[in-house]
């Protein structure tokens, strides 16, 4: 363990934390102009921080490899700074690009937000700057138009082309809710999540398959789904009303079908889940998370083996529902599972793990947590 003051031998000036998030439904939408339904975790990368007086950019993390990234102005540029202290690096750069007169800063990280998890520990490394920043040099930006300036740092500076979700998660989301909201002009609401109110609990399974957005066929979904837009005549996927899917598919090649039947179903079962859970149904999440998972697996092609057992065991153990969550080709599965039998649920999906030769996965329960926020 190292602290700040060991790192940069001086005082901080302060300490911000910003959550991973786990999305209970709306996947691949973010991108399409949907809807997304994330909560923040507890699981954080706080960013302990001074401001310098020049404009060069030391970047530690916990971590690491024990040594201190600098980076003065003329590396900051995208492809310039690579591994964990890019997506730092990167919001720095995307904050000095949009004007705002953002200086040198030394900082320290700490995260325990599982990496390669599809937990959104980036997003968390982006908005604990992004956050940082803000708070440091008094820009006086509000959350969302901080969530753009960290996908910006993303899709440019670090060059995965993401959606803003799990940046809106890490930012927007409030302690004991789940976050509605719209992608396209970034309306939101917070809809309570009494889990614990109603006995319910959400399982995490991290089936340690490292999932990696860089490599390619997340943006070839994304270009797909964009293609499909463009042969319909609309501007995004989410102007297709479910009502006139069928219709729709007929007019497309057959490789883009099942994208789009993803895309416009998926959106509908983010609007079916926001009602269930106005209307207090905690448990009627269960069926959509499942409905959710096998469009992921036989439409949209980003489940794995991994994640499909994770499902498969969660569920004849008696979960209401499970899916994978976030982008997948690996990462984690959400299961919603009653208090009383989730001991049993755990128990079923490492024995499944462990008959099937594969690493013993994790497991956590997600509690609906805050978004960013000062610290110290
Ligand atoms: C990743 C991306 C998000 C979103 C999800 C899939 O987490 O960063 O923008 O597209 O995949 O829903």
């Amino acid at each position: 363990m190292t602290d700040f003051r060991s790192v940069f031998g001086a005082a901080p000036d302060g300490v911000w934390a910003a959550p991973g998030r786990v999305n209970l439904i709306g996947e691949h939408t973010d991108y399409n102009d949907g809807f997304v339904l994330p909560i923040a975790l507890p699981h954080t990368a706080k960013a302990t921080v001074r401001r310098r007086d020049d404009d060069l950019l030391r970047l530690y993390s916990e971590q690491g490899d024990g040594r201190v990234t600098e980076v003065g102005p003329a590396g900051l540029t995208p492809g310039g700074v690579t591994g964990w202290a890019a997506y730092p690096a990167a919001v720095v750069w995307a904050l000095r690009e949009a004007g705002h007169p953002v200086g040198g800063l030394d900082v320290h990280i700490d995260s325990d937000v599982p990496t390669g998890a599809g937990l959104s520990s980036s997003a968390a490394l982006e908005c604990v700057l992004a956050a940082a920043c803000d708070g440091l040099y008094g820009l006086g930006l509000a959350p969302a138009e901080l969530a753009l300036i960290a996908q910006r740092a993303e899709n440019t500076f670090v060059g995965v082309p993401c959606g803003v979700m799990d940046q809106m998660a890490s930012l927007c989301c409030a302690e004991g809710g789940a976050l509605f909201l719209d992608t396209r002009d970034l309306t939101q609401r917070q809809v309570p999540l009494d889990l614990a109110g109603q006995g319910l609990r959400l399982l995490v399974v991290d089936t340690r398959v490292k999932h990696d957005l860089g490599d390619g066929a997340y943006a070839r979904l994304r270009a797909g789904c964009e293609r499909a837009a463009a042969l319909l005549g609309l501007p995004a996927l989410r102007d297709l009303p479910l009502a006139a899917l069928d219709g729709a598919l007929a007019r497309l090649p057959a490789e883009l079908r099942p994208l789009v039947r993803h895309v416009v179903t998926e959106d509908a079962r983010v609007e079916q889940a926001v009602a269930l859970l106005d209307a207090g149904d905690l448990a009627g999440l269960g069926p959509i998370l499942s409905a959710g998972h096998a469009s992921l697996r036989d439409d949209f092609g980003v489940s794995c083996p991994e994640t499909d057992l994770a499902v498969a065991a969660a569920v004849d153990a008696g979960a209401l529902g499970a899916r994978m969550t976030g982008g997948g080709f690996g990462g984690s599965v959400v299961a919603l599972v009653a208090e009383a039998g989730a001991e049993q649920v755990a128990k079923a999906v490492g024995a499944a793990f462990a008959a099937a030769g594969h690493a013993e996965p994790g497991l956590f329960t997600a509690l609906p947590s805050a978004g960013a926020r000062r610290l110290a």
